[in-house]
């Protein structure tokens, strides 16, 4: 946890239910003296509040792209000072976002105005992890140099068996700090 000392990682947080698995990983950065700052999708919003994640983070939840009075343009200034970025869940829409580089929505620019190492964690119904287009995705981000965290195998939220939970917070941190 010594690599996180006075990091700045922006954790991004997208709607899967293993968001509030993510409460944990903030939290977890926070004691390691890190500086985390967390972008909330729209989605993720619905599951876990942007609220709890300022508790955790002892920062401002960044949830769209039109900034407030320190940050004018967040997808920018969110990574400009970044060590790392973390998506954590991510989502199969997220995932093809990245793919696409789609800019529009908050996570979506940042994660193409980000330079530092970028770490995403998958976390999706077993189909969904399956499927042609999430695997085809997934490896042209794993082209584009960005790290994939594969989710692991076990019961699901949705009470199915299979590949597709989030990995543990331990194995999202410790394939992070290889890349600081
Ligand atoms: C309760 C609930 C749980 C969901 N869990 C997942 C999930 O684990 N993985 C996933 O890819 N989508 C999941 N979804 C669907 C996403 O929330 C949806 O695709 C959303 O548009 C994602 O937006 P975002 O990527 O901007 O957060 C879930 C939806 C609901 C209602």
């Amino acid at each position: 946890m010594e690599a996180f000392r006075d990091r700045r990682i922006v954790v991004c947080v997208t709607g899967s239910i293993a968001a509030y698995k993510t409460c944990d990983l903030v939290f977890t950065l926070r004691k390691a003296d890190a500086r985390p700052v967390v972008a909330l999708s729209a989605a993720a919003a619905k599951l876990v509040t942007a609220e709890t994640f300022r508790a955790l983070s002892g920062e401002a939840v960044h949830t769209d792209m039109w900034g407030d009075a320190d940050h004018s343009m967040p997808h920018i200034s969110l990574v400009e000072d970044a060590d790392a970025v973390i998506v954590a869940p991510a989502t199969a829409n997220v995932i093809a976002h990245a793919a696409l580089g789609l800019a529009g929505d908050l996570i979506g620019a940042l994660l193409l105005c980000a330079t530092c190492p970028v770490v995403v964690a998958p976390a999706m119904n077993v189909e969904m992890w399956k499927h042609p287009a999430v695997q085809r995705n997934v490896a042209r981000l794993r082209e584009d140099g960005i790290t994939i965290v594969d989710p692991v195998s076990g019961e699901l939220a949705c009470r199915v068996q299979g590949q597709g939970k989030m990995a543990p917070v331990e194995t999202i941190l410790a394939a992070t700090a290889e890349r600081l």
